[in-house]
């Protein structure tokens, strides 16, 4: 089956309107660190949102759902890569191109565009 190393943020951090998440990244110290990530679901969502802060530095955020079976997926902790949480780890790199994995044969993993003001992340949808 596969496991799922990135937990779901609390409900207090985040809010959807207008298409748009709004999060609050003051209270969530663990996205200042390089690897830290977290998602979102429900309050309406179609599907979960991945929110990852990446080797480089950048937040960045995709549909929490591989392209090949719809699996969660992870960061790679220490490289630039991000992860199916299937037994068959598709791999990605952030702008969601395959990598690696049955997901090369279906599209890429949807990357969200993201931008920040005043301490929040927000991610269109
Ligand atoms: S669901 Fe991701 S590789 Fe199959």
């Amino acid at each position: 089956m596969g496991k799922c190393d990135t937990a779901p943020l609390a409900d207090d951090v985040w809010s959807v309107m207008d298409s748009q998440i709004t999060l609050d990244l003051e209270k969530l110290p663990g996205l200042s660190l390089k690897g830290g990530a977290g998602y979102m679901a429900g309050k309406g969502l179609a599907k979960p949102v991945l929110v990852v802060r990446g080797q480089d530095n950048n937040l960045y955020a995709y549909e929490n759902a591989c392209p090949h079976g719809g699996r969660k997926i992870d960061p790679v902790q220490g490289e630039a890569r991000l992860r199916c949480c299937s037994v068959n780890h598709s791999t990605f790199d952030y702008n969601g191109k395959v990598l690696s994995g049955p997901a090369q044969h279906k599209h890429e993993l949807r990357r969200l565009l993201t931008s920040q003001a005043d301490g929040k992340l927000l991610i269109s949808l």
